[in-house]
Formats: C-alpha cells, structure tokens, sequence
C-alpha cells in the first residue's frame, strides 16, 4: 500500500482518518474542494472556474495512485472528506525529483491542526519516496494560517513574484516556498 491509513485526533478531540484518495472518492472529492474554494480568499481560482467533470476526477485521482513521485492524501470524518493534502511530482525526468504541494480543508476543520497532521503525514511519505528530492509551494505572503503551518514544518522562502494575482481591486504577491527532502546527491559545481 502506498501509505497506510491512520487515525489521528484533532484539537478539537475528533479522530479524523488520513489515507489515499481512492477513485471512488471523486464526487465527495470534488464538492469538496468546490467547498473550500468558496471561502478561501488565498486560492487563486473561482468555484466557477473549478469545472473538473467526474471523468477528469478520476484521471487526476489515478494519476496519484500511478506515479511514484506523487500522493493524494484525504482527511475522512464520519465518511465525509474535509481536506486534502497532493504532492503533485513532477513528470519531466529533470524535475522528477521535485513535488509541489495544494492543500484545503473546509472552513468548518480549519485551526484545528488538521493541516499540520495532513503536511506532517505528507513530508513523511515524500521523505520514503527515494525519487523525491524537494517539496515546494506557492502562497500569498498575506495567507496567516498557511505561512505559520509551513514555516513550522520547516518550509523556506524562496523568493517572490511581486503582483501576480489579481483580485478583489488589488495585486497580491506569489511566494515560493521550498523543503529539502534529503543530502543533494550529486555535487553542485562551485
Ligand atoms: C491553510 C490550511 C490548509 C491550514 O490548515 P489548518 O488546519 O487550518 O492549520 P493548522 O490548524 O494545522 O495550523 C495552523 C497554524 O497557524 C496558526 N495560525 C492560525 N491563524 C493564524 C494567524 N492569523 N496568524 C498567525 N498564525 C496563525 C495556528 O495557531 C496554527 O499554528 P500552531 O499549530 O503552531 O498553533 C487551512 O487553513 C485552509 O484550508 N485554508 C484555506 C485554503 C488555503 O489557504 N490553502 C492553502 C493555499 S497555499
């Protein structure tokens, strides 16, 4: 199995279930992250603009399951799907060794250190995968709750594209984050 489920306790005192996402899971899957991108001010893309069919669901569904350098992991309470964490691996062969990581949950779960067990279970897995070398992701410097968790789980800045996003009457900046898997296995010329 490519990563063993397991149940884990919140703040709040409930057990939520961590596993992979199975294709089964498409519909629940996507009126989930429909949900999320609703309310979350820091995602860039429309609940209109998220348009991915049931078919297209379970193509990006298998393409996790598929790849060695990728994993998409669910949050399960009560046999609803309230947050998500992919490690999306990169599929030329000079970048395969790089992931980048989307995450949501649905505003209800949210501080309740349900993105810390999803990243920590994430960084974990991506650490066993001999492929995978470095995480990286991309975040609005103005996004609070995702810049504590990624800066506690021991992501860096790696730079910034100043006015990328464009909405609600003003620019936001794109910052790129990144995390070190492991040693660099090749030597970097000086
Ligand atoms: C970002 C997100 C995935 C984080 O998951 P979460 O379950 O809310 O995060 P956690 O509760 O595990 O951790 C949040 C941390 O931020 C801290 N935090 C929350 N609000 C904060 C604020 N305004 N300023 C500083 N720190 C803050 C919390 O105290 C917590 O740190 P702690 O564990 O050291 O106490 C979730 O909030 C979410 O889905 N947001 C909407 C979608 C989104 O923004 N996705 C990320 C796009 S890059």
């Amino acid at each position: 199995m490519k990563f063993t489920p397991r149940a884990l306790l919140l703040k709040n005192g409930k057990e939520v279930i961590l596993r992979s996402a199975r294709i089964s899971d498409t519909p629940a899957l996507i009126q989930t992250i429909k949900n999320y991108l609703a309310d979350s001010t820091y995602i860039p893309q429309t609940p209109e603009e998220f348009t991915m069919t049931l078919e297209e669901g379970q193509q990006w569904i298998a393409s996790f399951i598929t790849k060695d350098n990728s994993l998409l992991i669910v949050a399960e309470f009560d046999g609803a799907i309230i947050g998500n964490i992919d490690i999306n691996g990169h599929q030329r062969q000079m970048m395969a060794h790089t992931a980048v990581i989307g995450m949501g949950i649905l505003s209800e779960w949210r501080n309740t250190g349900l993105g810390t067990l999803l990243m920590r279970e994430g960084i974990a897995w991506a650490k066993q995968q001999p492929i995978l070398e470095l995480l990286w992701l991309q975040v609005y410097p103005e996004n609070d709750t995702a810049m504590a968790l990624y800066k506690k789980m021991g992501f860096e800045e790696s730079g910034i594209i100043k006015n990328f996003f464009k909405h609600h009457d003003r620019y936001y900046d794109n910052l790129t984050m990144s995390f070190p898997l492991k040693q660099h296995r090749i030597k970097t010329p000086l």
